[in-house]
């Protein structure tokens, strides 16, 4: 197949900068402890001065909140805690005013079962919904199991006794799997996205897109099958039609309108990533691959600088010339960047949060930036069960203690890894609950809030927030760090990650301590003559052509011609 070079073509979603607000923890503005719609109006002109070009905010549809707004009962309203029509139209608007493109999240591998569609067809065998989600009669004997990521049991069929009959459902057992075969379902779906694309977003995310098509005759799983990400995307979603479906989605309402849409989760290979975005394909624009942030084998076998960067690189390289990727270290799936892939100690906080910021706004791709992450706002690191809200962490619990596990490991790896990391309340000043709200918030406050908030770093000019401001900007007005190539620099170098970006005759050059000693870099020859763009402490030291970079020091540097 002849492949067309659509990496290196300018397109407007790849000059995007976006920012992820999860809206639950961003700004209470009417003091029930949940961040609301409202809120995220107020702290407009605080985004819009991040230098960021789009948001991508969390799911705010009607919803009981069971995987916090991920299981959605009404596509067309908006959640009673995060306000009303309204509310969204004046925050589109006042993102569209500030020059903000606005990603919608779309949930709809699954509703919750709270949404109509679920109540008819559970309530009978012959309901004209019936057949919007995937039921298996209990006369036919269990069905083969499939995995749920949520559930107690880690089972994704749930029996229902009204009909005598199993649902499927990948998440927890309040959010139903919708089954993709049904043309109904898709009519709807699209209907779905018309309707927001009229009201003026801009982009989907679109949730858990692997997973809408699987084989629906569910058969057993072949000898050899494991529970882990290979076996689980392979024999659950990446299905027959999703193909069809995703062109059809294209031709229906994509292609109609100057949108684009990502996919979180992109298979299991190359192949399947490319499979969703190259251009001559007419389905997807961008793909949201996870290897990045699953690095590593856990806490007791952790990632090295070297696995790192041979992950980012493989993809970069594998997208060079098709198909554009995201880039991200963190998200509300995922613990807070600092913690995973810096440094969150009170000495090197501050210096490993601005390098990951760097990363993330001169590699090649589009950078996702998660809400406080500006900040280097780091882990919480809840102790006890109780203290957790998520509905992964309390079934994962469960579902260790009904195994047996050694209960102590779980609690240390939920500790770390834990969703609810990156969920806590945004700091905004050192007053009561950061700021975020006059009441309890519904998830515990960082305790670092007094020194790690907006107030503070605004006053400091060389705050983390102000180091982030000056990376956009960076990123913004030079087309270099947005479509240069990519080609990594002394790939060996167990201490620094460093990569040069080149776009006609300029060369730049990134390079990025991870460490936190000083560490050597001895520069190439075409880069011994420099104007420094970018640098996270007040100088670099060079000596002899080679420079000796400060624990976690992120330079950017363009070449002197
Ligand atoms: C995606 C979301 C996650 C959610 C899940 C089910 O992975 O990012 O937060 O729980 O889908 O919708």
């Amino acid at each position: 197949m002849a492949k067309s070079k659509t990496s290196s073509s300018k397109k407007w979603w790849k000059e995007q900068i976006i920012y992820q607000i999860y809206p639950r923890s961003f700004f209470d503005s009417d003091g029930d402890g949940i961040g609301d719609l409202k809120g995220i109006i107020e702290k407009l002109d605080y985004i819009k001065s991040l230098g960021v070009t789009a948001v991508w905010v969390n799911p705010f549809y009607a919803s009981p909140n069971d995987d916090n707004g991920y299981d959605i009962s009404d596509y067309r309203k908006i959640m009673d805690e995060f306000g009303n029509m309204d509310d969204f139209n004046e925050m589109i608007k006042g993102f569209h005013d500030r020059d903000i493109k606005f990603v919608m999240d779309l949930v709809v591998n699954h509703t919750s079962d709270e949404h109509e569609w679920f109540k008819q067809s559970r309530s009978s065998r012959y309901n004209l919904y019936r057949d919007y989600y995937h039921w298996w009669p209990a006369e036919n004997g269990k069905p083969n199991y499939r995995f749920s990521y949520f559930d107690e049991k880690g089972d994704a069929w749930k029996y229902d006794a009204h009909t005598d009959a199993y649902y499927l459902h990948y998440f927890s057992a309040k959010q139903p799997d919708l089954n993709w075969e049904n043309p109904e379902v898709r009519r709807e779906i699209y209907d779905i996205m018309h309707f927001w694309v009229k009201k003026g977003v801009d982009g989907f995310r679109l949730d858990a897109f692997q997973f809408i098509s699987k084989d629906t005759s569910f058969p057993p799983f072949p000898k050899g099958y494991q529970n882990n990400v290979v076996d689980v995307i392979k024999h659950h979603g990446m299905g027959p039609t999703l193909h069809d479906h995703i062109r059809e989605m294209n031709k229906e309402v994509l292609s109609k309108y100057e949108v684009f849409a990502v996919s979180e989760g992109v298979g299991s290979s190359f192949e399947d990533a490319h499979s969703l975005v190259d251009e001559d394909r007419n389905e997807l624009q961008m793909v949201y691959h996870f290897e990045g942030v699953e690095v590593g084998n856990g806490l007791d076998d952790p990632h090295t600088l070297a696995d790192f960067k041979q992950v980012h690189s493989k993809w970069e390289a594998s997208f060079k010339d098709n198909g554009w990727i995201s880039i991200f270290l963190a998200n509300h799936d995922v613990p807070r960047m600092v913690s995973r892939f810096g440094n969150d100690s009170d000495e090197f906080r501050v210096a490993s949060s601005k390098m990951l910021n760097t990363f993330l706004l001169t590699m090649r791709g589009t950078p996702y930036c998660y809400f406080g992450d500006e900040l280097g706002m780091k882990n919480i690191y809840f102790q006890h069960i109780s203290e957790y809200q998520d509905i992964a962490a309390k079934n994962g619990y469960k579902k260790a203690l009904s195994e047996g596990r050694d209960m102590k490991k779980f609690m240390q790896n939920l500790s770390f890894y834990s969703r609810d990391n990156s969920r806590t309340p945004m700091q905004w000043d050192n007053s009561e609950h950061a700021g975020f709200s006059s009441d309890l918030p519904w998830i515990a406050v960082n305790q670092d809030y007094k020194e790690v908030n907006v107030a503070a770093q605004e006053t400091c000019p060389d705050s983390v927030l102000n180091h982030f401001r000056q990376l956009t900007s960076l990123r913004t007005n030079n087309p270099v760090l947005i479509y240069g190539t990519y080609q990594q620099v002394d790939k060996d170098n167990p201490e620094v990650y460093a990569y040069s970006r080149t776009l006609d005759s300029q060369v730049w050059l990134v390079l990025l301590s991870f460490v936190e000693t000083d560490s050597i870099f001895q520069l190439p020859d075409n880069m011994q003559s420099f104007e420094i763009q970018g640098n996270n402490y007040s100088e670099l030291r060079i000596n002899d052509g080679r420079a000796k970079l400060k624990a976690y020091q992120a330079v950017v540097l363009s070449q002197k011609g």
